[in-house]
């Protein structure tokens, strides 16, 4: 917490609307249009798979549709295809950037279009922090007539080329307030779409689908998705912090990047013209080059009580997607393989940095 939350929830509670909606919900929902650049529609919801969900939802997907997905996610950024019966199909990153190939998205659109068998929405993922590549996505998307919905969960407070900020891409994008995100509303997500359609839509359906009447009525189904009014007061407290966030994990991220660099550690890399949040240090260990590899890393830190993790696991390896398709030569395989991510909360001291970055030299020069 930044300090900037309770008087948001005192006054929540003042004004007794401890519930689902209230002028916090409103107000936190306006801020953030403002600081994605204004003009977008921003609803707010109990987390970010409820904003997939009803992003997919009202895009149309459904039984048997094909959801073209990045393989290296999080598993909350795939079950929503899922819930709607649909079939994710996995895409792999291109290694100049750590997010989708973009490429390899396009000539399988080209075959897909020949066969009569398009996708009926992309999901890129911004990974760790970082924009995916928004001009080509959405020029694709709107050439073979697909949505595109951005999984901006992880890069809140990024930007993309021209200063356009990550959360703004595609028919809609989607955010994460999760307790790990780089501000929290200790649970919840947002649904950001161009589309006053879109936005109307899933108010209505994370309100339970009530049509309008005195009594309760029903035309199809809805959920219990919308964002509680406590829990968006602590949003708006952490929103006055957002920028201060970005800047500390980015100087984490250098910090590390200036102490470990070496033949064998590639850092995530930051195409020109964009700005990642730096959400995560991610880096990949080369074994053979560096003599030491991920998992001697990974377990030494933790031998000393520091938790660090390997990068995610793609989900086309994954036993719950056995057998589903993924286009792809592996570099996800290997990020997978080879990749850690260090320590990187916005409150970790530097102290407890320096620690970190010892303990790895450490390792590395009683192994050399
Ligand atoms: C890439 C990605 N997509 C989706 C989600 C799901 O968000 P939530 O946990 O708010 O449901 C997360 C994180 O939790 C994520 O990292």
């Amino acid at each position: 917490m930044s300090g900037h939350e309770e008087a948001h929830v005192a006054q929540a509670f003042v004004s007794n609307f401890v519930a689902p909606l209230g002028p916090q919900l409103d107000a936190f929902e306006d801020e953030v249009s403002q600081n994605l650049g204004g003009g977008l529609h921003c609803v707010g919801l109990s987390s970010g798979s409820a904003a997939l969900h009803l992003a997919l939802r009202i895009a149309g997907v459904g039984p048997g549709d094909e959801v073209w997905v990045s393989s290296m996610t999080f598993a909350g950024g795939i079950f929503p295809v899922n819930y709607l019966g649909a079939r994710p199909v996995f895409f792999d990153l291109d290694p100049k950037s750590w997010t989708v190939d973009v490429n390899n998205i396009a000539q399988q659109l080209e075959g897909a279009a020949r066969d009569n068998r398009l996708p009926k929405a992309i999901v890129p993922t911004d990974l760790y922090g970082q924009s995916v590549d928004l001009d080509a996505l959405e020029a694709l998307a709107a050439q073979y007539g697909i949505s595109l919905i951005v999984d901006s969960a992880e890069s809140l407070g990024a930007s993309y080329k021209r200063g356009r900020m990550a959360g703004t891409g595609g028919d809609a994008a989607i955010l994460s307030f999760n307790g790990n995100k780089i501000i929290t509303t200790s649970g919840g997500g947002m649904l950001v779409t161009k589309h006053k359609g879109w936005a109307d839509e899933a108010r209505f359906l994370a309100t339970q689908a009530r049509d309008p009447a005195p009594h309760y009525e029903h035309s199809t189904f809805g959920y219990n998705y919308r964002l509680s009014n406590i829990c968006a007061a602590i949003g708006l407290g952490q929103m006055a912090v957002l920028k201060d966030r970005v800047s500390r994990r980015r100087a984490i991220f250098e910090r590390y990047r200036a102490e470990l660099s070496r033949p064998g550690i590639t850092f995530m890399p930051e195409p020109d013209g964009l700005r990642s949040s730096r959400w995560l240090t991610a880096l990949v260990i080369d074994p053979d080059e560096l003599g030491v590899s991920r998992e001697d890393i990974r377990l030494m830190l933790l031998k000393h009580e520091i938790e660090s993790r390997p990068l995610w696991k793609p989900m086309h390896m994954q036993p719950l997607y056995t057998g589903t398709a993924y286009y792809g030569s592996g570099v996800d395989e290997r990020l997978f393989a080879q990749g850690l991510c260090l320590p990187s909360g916005s409150d970790m001291s530097d102290d407890q940095q320096d620690e970190v970055i010892g303990r790895i030299l450490q390792l590395l020069d009683s192994t050399n």
